[in-house]
Order: structure tokens, then C-alpha cells, then sequence
């Protein structure tokens, strides 16, 4: 299993600031992932909360497993180190993914206090940014 791990407010993809994250919807997100991941052969669970205790059990089920993780950790990213913590504990690849380009927007979204623990990090080039992070971990 591969996780597809969505934090704080993608849940209102679509709707959201479109001019920055696009009119595409999480629904849309959701089945792009799906699709990527069964022509890749893999399976994927994707999934996304606003709640900070539920990121954390999920990534913890997720070390348990030795998974691997696509996260798009969004505002967490900047500031939440329980999230990077727990993403420390990941024995499988950790791919970070951000729809928006981070470094050409307010100067908080420049740091990432996850990337030091991911393997890798794609931002700015939207939905197509998860689909990606899944074909490399594919290979
Ligand atoms: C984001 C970028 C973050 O700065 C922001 O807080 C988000 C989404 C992105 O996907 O571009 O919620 O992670």
C-alpha cells in the first residue's frame, strides 16, 4: 500500500484560491491518483484531514508498514514539527508535493520543516506533481 496523505484545507481544492490551486476538485485529485496508481500496478490509498492526530495515526500506520508516502502537508509544512516527527519515523520513501510553487509566494511558504526528513520534494507543478512522486515510487 502507498499512501497519498493530504493536511489542512485540500479538502476545498476547487474551491479554494482557484487562481492559485486551479478549479480542479480533491474528487478530481482523488481519482487522478487512483488512476496513475492502477496504470502503475500499484495500490493507494489517498486520503486527506484537517485533524493533526489523524495525520500523525496515519503516518504512524504507514512507518509501521514500511510504506511508502506521497504528502502534501499543506500550511503544516511551514510550521508543524509533530508532522515532521512523525514523517522522521518512515522507513519507506517520502515523497513531499506541493500543487503551488512555495518559493514564488509569501516568504513563510520558503521553509519546509518536512523536506530535511523527506526523500524528495516536487512543488509547483499541480495535480501532475502527485502523479510523479507515484511513478517514482513505481520504479
Ligand atoms: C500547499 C502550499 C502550502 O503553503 C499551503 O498552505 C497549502 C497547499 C500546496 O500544495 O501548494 O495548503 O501545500
Amino acid at each position: 500500500m502507498i499512501y497519498v496523505l493530504n493536511g489542512p484545507n485540500l479538502g476545498r481544492l476547487g474551491l479554494r484560491e482557484p487562481g492559485i490551486y486551479g478549479s480542479s476538485t480533491y474528487a478530481d485529485l482523488v481519482e487522478m491518483c487512483q488512476t496513475v496508481a492502477d496504470d502503475l500496478g500499484l495500490t493507494v490509498d489517498v486520503k486527506q484531514t484537517n485533524a493533526e492526530h489523524e495525520m500523525l495515526e496515519w503516518l504512524y500506520r504507514a512507518a509501521d508498514e514500511g510504506a511508502d508516502v506521497v504528502l502534501n502537508p499543506g500550511a503544516w509544512t511551514h510550521y508543524n514539527y509533530a508532522v515532521r516527527d512523525a514523517c522522521a519515523m518512515l522507513r519507506g520513501k517520502l515523497v513531499e508535493v506541493h500543487i503551488s510553487n512555495v518559493h514564488t509566494r509569501e516568504e513563510f511558504r520558503h521553509h519546509s520543516v518536512i523536506s530535511a526528513v523527506a526523500t524528495g520534494v516536487i512543488a509547483g507543478l499541480g495535480f501532475d506533481g502527485y502523479r510523479l512522486a507515484l511513478e517514482h515510487i513505481a520504479r
